[in-house]
Order: structure tokens, then sequence, then C-alpha cells
């Protein structure tokens, strides 16, 4: 059960105004609120310990490092990794891929093909386009159908004995259809393909198994999952990572350097060069530590009243058409009114204090799909309230007597 007065109380944002008007915030697929107890993580780093990790002798040094590899720990345990050097801290869920498709640019050849999803956001293309662009591999596509769910068959059409890797999302971020993705990983894997599933809009919903899975590569951003900006994470199954080649070079990735050669350090080190966001790592473990308290299957059921209820709601304004309908769906609503561009409902709404993200959301093969500039896009979180959903309602009716 979710007790919503007490959860709320932990945000202080919530509590803000926007253009005079409480703050109605429902761009939660773009970046979720941050809770007190992580705010506060990030201010005892910085007013108790802050120092360089992995480098010093020194008391303050050696409390960093340990709060930072607990932070690990906590990743490791929440995404169920065999192993804690299988979790790299990273900047991102984009920079996570970029490590990956990079990694692949020594080992795929001429001709590979590599599978990516209608649904993908673009940062799960253009990576994958470049390293195509570097080895002459080719980029297949599993084509979507007016729901916004993937066309299975033609997945099992795509896969071959020539393809090396997949490439999918766990939950679109611009229709939040949930993917098939054990189904996925499966088919790959009896081709001999490896897959990196991108968790990004999953994660904030979904607690998943990466062994349960058997999947290769799990991408994920702690922004997602009330944790802060700037940190996210990169699982890869042990194997993997020692196949693939460090992405940047620098400081603490190394094992020895001299001029003539330079060994690497051991996973996790290899993958993390310079001087991490420490205090944001640090989050990132109080943010999950926050998420698995209130509890993900609390979080699911809560999202999906807010869902039914939001959806029911907003078909009530006459005109209004919802693109993504699958029935394995997050919190995610994305919705047109009649003919009326998605920006300048959005425009509208923040005026009355509403946030919402309009646009193509960063996946332009989705409007393209559907033959729209973009949407006007809702998402929800366990922190949000139907009378909340409603405000929204009304704004929209609002804006549409303005705009029509
Ligand atoms: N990828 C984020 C979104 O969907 C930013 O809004």
């Amino acid at each position: 059960m979710i007790d919503i007065d007490k959860i709320r109380a932990d945000f202080p944002i919530l509590n803000e105004k926007v253009n005079g008007k409480p703050l109605v915030y429902l761009d939660n697929a773009a970046t979720s609120q941050t809770p007190i107890q992580v705010i506060n993580s990030i201010v005892d780093y910085y007013s108790k310990i802050n120092s360089n990790i992995h480098r010093g002798v020194h008391t303050l040094s050696q409390k960093a490092t340990d709060a930072y590899e607990q932070a690990r720990i906590k990743v490791q345990k929440h995404f169920n990794a065999k192993n804690n050097y299988e979790i790299i801290l990273t900047a991102g869920t984009t920079h996570s891929i970029n490590i990956v498709a990079t990694g692949f640019t020594s080992i795929l050849k001429k001709d590979d093909e590599i599978i990516v999803s209608a649904l993908e956001h673009h940062s799960n293309i253009v990576p994958w386009q470049m390293l195509c662009e570097r080895t002459g591999a080719i980029l297949k596509v599993i084509p979507m159908n007016e729901e916004g769910e993937l066309l299975m068959n033609e997945y099992n059409n795509l896969l071959s004995e020539k393809t090396k890797l997949v490439f999918v999302n766990h939950v679109s971020n611009a229709l939040g259809t949930i993917n098939p993705i054990e189904e996925i990983i499966k088919k790959a894997h009896n081709v001999g393909a490896a897959v990196l599933i991108d968790g990004a809009q999953s994660c904030p919903h979904i607690k998943p198994d990466v062994q349960k899975l058997d999947v290769d590569f799990y991408v994920a951003s702690a922004h997602k999952l009330c944790g802060p900006t700037g940190v996210g994470m990169l699982y890869g199954k042990e194997e993997w990572l020692n196949k693939l080649p460090p992405y940047q070079g620098g400081g603490e990735m190394i094992k020895e350097v001299t001029f003539e050669k330079t060994t690497y350090a051991d996973l996790p080190h290899k993958f993390e060069a310079g001087t991490p966001n420490i205090a944001g790592g640090i989050a990132f473990g109080t943010a999950l530590d926050y998420m698995n308290e209130i509890g993900f299957n609390n979080i699911a059921a809560y999202e999906n009243e807010l869902l039914t209820y939001a959806t029911t709601k907003l078909l009530e304004i006459e005109g209004l058409k919802i693109y993504g309908t699958s029935k394995n769906k997050t919190s995610v609503i994305s919705f047109n009114i009649g003919s009326i561009h998605p920006y300048d409902i959005g425009s509208i709404i923040d005026k009355l204090g509403i946030a919402v993200r309009t646009g193509h959301h960063c996946a332009q093969p989705i409007m393209d799909f559907y033959k729209i500039p973009g949407t006007v896009r809702a998402s929800f979180s366990f922190y949000n309230t139907k009378k909340e959903i409603e405000l929204l309602v009304e704004a929209l009716k609002r804006a549409k007597t303005m705009l029509s």
C-alpha cells in the first residue's frame, strides 16, 4: 500500500508553486523528483566526507571510498547481478550505451547485423548507427503496430546467424509500452547474439533481475529512480566486460603505465576512468533504498491505478487521441487533441502549474510512424494523485477551448 501523504511529504519540490499555481509534476519519464533522504545524502557527503575515492590513505578518502563502494553493492543487489564488479557506475544510460557500442567496434565485422526496435529512444539508435559506420555492420529494425507494440513475428524473421547484437528498450519512453524482453533475449541467444536492454524507463516501475533475464547488458539512469542526474549504471556479464576494451583512458582505469605500454585495471575500474560523480553515486544507492522501502510491487500497483484513472478521464475530452495503447504499459500517456500542436497545449497548461513533456520525446521514428510532429506526454509516478490527474484534465479542457 502507498501512504501517499507520507510519501509526498518526502518531496520538498511538490510544495513549490509554478506560475503562481501549485506544481503538478507529470513529467516523471523525463526525470523523477528527489526525496529529502536523497537530497540529505548529497548534503551529508559534501558536509562530512567529501574526498577523492580509491586514492588516499587518509580517513576521509577511505570513508568516501567505502560509501561509494557500498552504493555499488546496493545497485548490484537491486538488479541482482552476480558480482559487484559487473556493475559499472557511469554518467547515465547514454554513457552506458556508448561504452558498449564503442567497445563492439573491435568485435564486429562488415555485414554483421545489429537489431534495434522501432520503439527506441535516439540514445539507443544513434550509437549503433555510429557503430555500423565504423564497422560496416548493418542495422535492422523490429517494426511496431498501431498500438505501439513490437511485431514479434518480424523479429523472428530478422534473426539469423548474422545477428551479433540486439538492443531494445525495456519500456518505450514515448509510449510506455513494456516490451517482451524475456522472449527477445531468449531468441537472440538462440542465434548466438548478445543483448543490451535499455532500462531507463522501466526501472522507475519494475525491478529487473539481470540473472533471471540472462541479459548480457542492462543500463539505467539514477535520475529516473529518485536519484540525482549525471549518474547511471551499466550491468554487463563478466565475460562480456572482460572482452570489451576500455571506453576512456585516464586515471584509475590502469594497472601499470609506462611510456611503452599500459595495462588496464580489473573490473569495474577498467571502465571508470577519472574522478566519478562520488556524491551522485552514493545518492543513487540512497535512492534505491528509498524506492525499495516503498516496494516496487506497491509502486507498480498504485501507478497502474493512476494510469487507468487518467486514461478514462483523458478519453472524456472530445478529440483526444492516445498513442500507445498496449495492455502492457507503464504509467505514461502520450496524446494529442485534434490538430492542436502539442507545444501549444504544453505552454498553456504550464501557466496553470502543470508540467508535461511535449514534442518527439527523442523518439522521432515513433512520431514518423504515426505521421505526427509530436505528442503531449503525461507520465505519472508513485507520488502523483488522482486529484492531480483531475487538474490536468481541467487544464486540457481550458487549453482546448482557447486553441480551437
Ligand atoms: N528520455 C527522457 C524522456 O523521455 C529525457 O523524456
